[in-house]
């Protein structure tokens, strides 16, 4: 299985338009030593002509551009994504099918409840039927495993995560199970699996047990604190009221990560006020000391 990370930052991206943070700043002035990264996604493949994209970020058409295999040139128009997979119905996770629309109809896995805030709050697949068909829906069912046309080599299986819907979301006070997933997907040939879950509230025995199966993970590392945005005067809310479950502090993604010992650890989905942003941080060497990596944009693991 290839994997192709395509976006490693959180809602935002790194460095943010509108921020000031000492990350963001600190980028732009040229004072602080890390690299910039775009919105939330990822490429998985079996073959490395045909992906199944993990989210569609607000970046899309960059990423794409950065990422050769996803413009093949086989007929006059013409893409590697076979097809489209959604954790959850977040704004960066989605609004890159808008910039889609061009190669409708496109298949887009995702649950009743995702499909249900894209057909309300944020109407997409309702909006784009006007262009040649729009996204073809495929239901994703909580537990029941998936194999996508595209990469016949992948099995998906989906979990339901104890995470956050979207602020637009009729039901972001009301929360339900699909609301968030994650994902093991396994290579029927090579046998490697891949969990993913960008959104990650909170781990209980049975997810731990999942993330134990895994030969990697692409986990939450949204938030350092989970009173983060405070601290840096950017924000009220916490990574507890906005499903992530924060790296440091009992309990905290590095904690969880510690009962994982057999398999590769890599954070993504990092938010723009995250100290691990600075490679020269002891947030960062503090990982790198736990085995913990930090995705970033163009990273490829081979599972
Ligand atoms: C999240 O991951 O919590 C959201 O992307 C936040 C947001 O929409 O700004
Ligand atoms: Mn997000
Ligand atoms: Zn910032």
């Amino acid at each position: 299985m290839l994997i192709q990370i395509l976006g490693s930052a959180a809602g935002g991206g790194f460095p943010q338009w509108n921020c000031n943070c000492a990350n963001c700043a600190g980028l732009r002035n040229g004072t602080l030593v890390a690299q910039a990264r775009t919105q939330s996604s990822l490429a998985l493949s079996d073959d490395g002509e045909h992906w199944v994209l993990c989210n569609a970020s607000p970046d899309i058409r960059a990423q794409l551009q950065q990422f050769a295999p996803m413009q093949p040139g086989r007929a006059p128009r013409d893409t590697g994504i076979g097809a489209i997979v959604l954790m959850d119905s977040q704004i960066d996770h989605t609004t890159g099918l808008l910039s889609l629309r061009e190669g409708c109809p496109l298949p887009v896995w995702c649950t009743g409840m995702v499909h249900e805030d894209l057909t309300t709050g944020f109407p997409l697949f309702k909006m784009l039927e006007h262009w040649n068909g729009g996204l073809r829906w495929n239901r994703i069912e909580l537990h029941d495993s998936f194999v996508v046309p595209a990469c016949p080599g992948l099995r998906f299986t989906p979990f339901p995560l104890r995470s956050a819907a979207p602020p637009y979301s009729p039901h972001r006070l009301d929360p339900h199970p699909g609301d968030n997933i994650g994902l093991l997907v396994e290579d029927s040939r090579t046998g490697g699996k891949l969990f993913y879950a960008p959104g990650l509230g909170e781990v209980d025995d049975a997810l731990l047990t999942r993330m134990q199966a895994a030969d990697c993970l692409l986990v939450d590392g949204t938030l350092w604190d989970d009173d983060e945005m405070q601290r840096r005067g950017v924000g009220t809310r916490t990574g507890r009221q906005m499903g992530h479950l924060a790296l440091n502090g009992p309990g905290g993604m590095i904690d969880v990560l510690a009962r994982v010992p057999r398999a590769r650890k890599v954070l993504i989905h990092i938010n723009n006020t995250n100290p691990i942003l600075d490679e020269r941080s002891a947030e960062r060497a503090q990982l790198q000391r736990r085995g913990i990596e930090v995705a970033f944009d163009g990273m490829q693991i081979v599972l």
